[in-house]
């Protein structure tokens, strides 16, 4: 018997048809040097801000586009503890990190955090660090203070610029 034509076939097989074979999903992808997460309380987004440096910022939503660096980068993480600091490290960033090209260009973190959970003061930014083999270049609590804000900036342009001269 003759396969049924093309019009025969139902509507569902017809609309996979028309959908390009080797489509890939949408990313954002960023040439940011500098890359960060913030959930709704916005407070290392605040820091962000401060800084007044171009930077990329971590979608909150598994709806949104992921992130995808171009260029290599320092991630600001703020950290979530449960008890025992597990879960510290953000879902998001998680995800993020689990994407082997950020991964590569991960240069260094920044943990931003709050003095009040004792040990686990930016437990996340360690943790990031240590899995990566990159160094936690800097600790700020909540939205960093004006000392943290030009410390970090300066911090920023010298590893750079270190940088720079050793990875050729
Ligand atoms: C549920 C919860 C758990 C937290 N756990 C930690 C923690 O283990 N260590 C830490 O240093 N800060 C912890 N924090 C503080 C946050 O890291 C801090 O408020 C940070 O500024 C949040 O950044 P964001 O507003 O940009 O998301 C916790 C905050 C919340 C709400």
């Amino acid at each position: 018997m003759a396969a049924p034509a093309l019009a025969d076939a139902p509507a569902a097989a017809r609309a996979a048809d028309t959908t390009p074979v080797n489509q890939t999903p949408p990313v954002n992808q960023t040439h940011s040097r500098l890359i960060y997460f913030s959930s709704a309380s916005e407070n290392t987004s605040r820091f962000i801000g401060k800084l007044g440096a171009d930077a990329a910022r971590i979608p909150l939503h598994t709806k949104d586009e992921p992130l995808v660096a171009c260029e290599p980068f320092v991630l600001v993480v703020p950290t979530y503890g449960g008890t025992g600091g597990e879960g510290s490290v953000p879902k998001q960033v998680i995800r993020f990190l689990n994407n082997p090209d950020n991964r590569r260009l991960l240069r260094g973190v920044i943990g931003a955090g709050n003095t009040n959970f004792g040990d686990n003061y930016c437990m996340a930014g360690d943790i990031i660090a240590a899995k990566c083999k990159v160094p936690h270049l800097y600790k700020f609590e909540l939205m960093g203070t004006p000392e943290d804000v030009s410390r970090v900036q300066k911090g920023l342009e010298e590893f750079w610029t270190r940088l720079s001269q050793t990875q050729k």
